[in-house]
């Protein structure tokens, strides 16, 4: 049995190396490079791929695969907007994803945001660098004295809840899905706009589809408490950049933690020193001492890469053994 992996970072080493004594009976051939129409031929002999990339899966790449005779494909992440699955499906590919590799790497983070936001982080961390080591007048907010609103109680706003309850504060939820251990503990409101009216911060958790995109806009954020702060560990494009710029400018908004940018591809995880980034907005984001911005970080911990190697490598192996993965993505 031998599986190609693509695009292995460094960092994936040390779990690759994990899976791979705990099977020894399947060769695993790693590249560094992203699966493309010009790599696919290095997947020859090969029974099954193992890939991670934002760059497209494109008709030409499946096709390069499949002339291969490779037509199972396991992603690290649970992303699969990149892949052409129409052309998939015609070409008989099984495809797995991880969906959930770590929830508390990516609630975690959201909750240091939040934390260092309410502390004036940024602000101090400017103030030092000065030698300026006055107290005043960056006074903090403390954690159990706000009200949190969680937007999607789903595998990670589930592990934030518990998070920020630990910290004493007070929390509210809104779901179109109502879980029932959460709405045991009475903690939905009705709706969305009650969650806006109740809440000094308000976090997402919410996928990427079509009626949750620029959910967060001029009109949601009139709704809102004055001098919100307002957490994006989701996705970028949940929030219109345009009015979220307007709002901290007019401090409708008294600060945001942003692990997500709506134009992220092609700049994050990228070294742009000694220059801009080319993007007006993220450039004015980054300049606002009232604003953190993290490069798509949320996830990345030792943990998670763990599981995302461990958990796409299981399930190639059961690709190729015949049986049919949990995390099987269904056309
Ligand atoms: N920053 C990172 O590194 C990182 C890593 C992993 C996941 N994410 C993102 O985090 C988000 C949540 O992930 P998850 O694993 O918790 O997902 P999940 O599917 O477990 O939960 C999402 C929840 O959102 C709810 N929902 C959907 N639309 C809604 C709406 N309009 N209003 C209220 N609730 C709504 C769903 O019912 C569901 O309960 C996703 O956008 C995911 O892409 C980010």
């Amino acid at each position: 049995m031998k599986i190609i992996s693509y695009s292995i970072r460094d960092d994936e080493m040390p779990a690759l190396k994990a899976w791979k004594s705990q099977h020894p009976d399947v060769e695993v051939q790693v590249e560094s490079e992203n699966l493309t129409p010009e790599t696919a031929s290095k997947a020859q002999g090969a029974d099954a791929a193992v890939t991670f990339q934002q760059a497209p899966y494109t008709k030409e790449v499946l096709e390069e695969l499949q002339k291969l005779g490779v037509n199972k494909l396991s992603l690290r992440n649970v992303g699969i907007d990149n892949i052409d699955l129409p052309v998939a499906e015609k070409l008989g590919f099984q495809i797995t994803n991880v969906p959930v590799y770590s929830p508390n790497a990516i609630a975690e983070h959201a909750a240091w945001l939040m934390g260092r936001l309410l502390r004036r982080v940024p602000e101090y961390d400017a103030k030092i660098k000065q030698r300026d080591l006055r107290w005043a007048p960056e006074i903090g907010r403390e954690m159990r004295m706000q009200t949190v609103g969680v937007i999607g109680t789903g595998h990670i706003g589930r592990v934030l809840i518990n998070i920020l309850q630990g910290f004493g504060a007070k929390v509210v939820c809104y779901d179109i899905f109502q879980n029932p251990e959460i709405k045991a503990a009475d903690l939905y409101v009705d709706s969305l706009d009650e969650l806006y009216q109740q809440s000094d911060i308000i976090t997402l958790h919410v996928p990427s589809v079509k009626e949750n995109i620029h959910m967060i806009n001029a009109d949601s954020i009139a709704k809102m408490k004055d001098s919100v702060i307002i957490i994006n560990v989701a996705r970028g494009d949940l929030i219109d950049t345009d009015d979220l710029l307007k709002a901290l400018d007019n401090g409708q908004v008294a600060a945001a933690g942003l692990d997500v940018y709506e134009k992220e591809v092609g700049i994050f995880n990228k070294d742009w020193a000694g220059q801009p980034v080319p993007d007006a907005n993220l450039e004015d984001l980054f300049r606002r001492q009232n604003v953190i911005v993290t490069p798509h970080t949320a996830f990345y911990t030792e943990t998670a890469v763990e599981n995302m190697v461990q958990k796409s490598f299981d399930a190639s192996l059961q690709l190729i053994k015949g049986e049919t993965p949990d995390t099987l993505v269904k056309y």
